[in-house]
């Protein structure tokens, strides 16, 4: 019987130990999103979505999810943050 609340409680700790690790680690401002999600596949390619005006930066999020499959790493949500990142505060030089 001793096991058994021994084994809960491991689990229990493990769990709670895997949800905090995974919190702390998601990314959390736009540009962090930018960043870990639009780097997935390929390097971000910064130089490249500067030269495109910022009014279109968004549909490239679009595009991307559309013909290249990035809809499995990136969801709607965060798809809308990147979006949005993009046009009103993407670095450029
Ligand atoms: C699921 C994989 C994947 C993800 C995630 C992804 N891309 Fe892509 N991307 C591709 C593929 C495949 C191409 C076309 C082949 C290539 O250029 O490497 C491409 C091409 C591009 C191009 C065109 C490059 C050029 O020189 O014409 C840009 C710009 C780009 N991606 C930006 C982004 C941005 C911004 C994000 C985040 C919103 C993103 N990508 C996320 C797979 C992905």
């Amino acid at each position: 019987m001793k096991w058994a609340i021994r084994c809960t409680l491991l689990s229990g700790i493990l769990v709670v130990l895997v949800g905090t690790y995974e919190w702390a680690t998601r990314p959390r401002t736009p540009e962090a999103l930018f960043k870990t999600r639009c780097a997935a596949c390929h390097e971000l390619r910064t130089d490249r979505l500067c030269e495109f005006p910022p009014a279109l930066r968004p549909a490239i999020v679009d595009t991307m999810r559309h013909l290249h499959e990035a809809d499995r790493v990136i969801d709607d949500a965060e798809a809308a943050v990147i979006r949005r990142y993009l046009e009103e505060s993407l670095p450029c030089p």
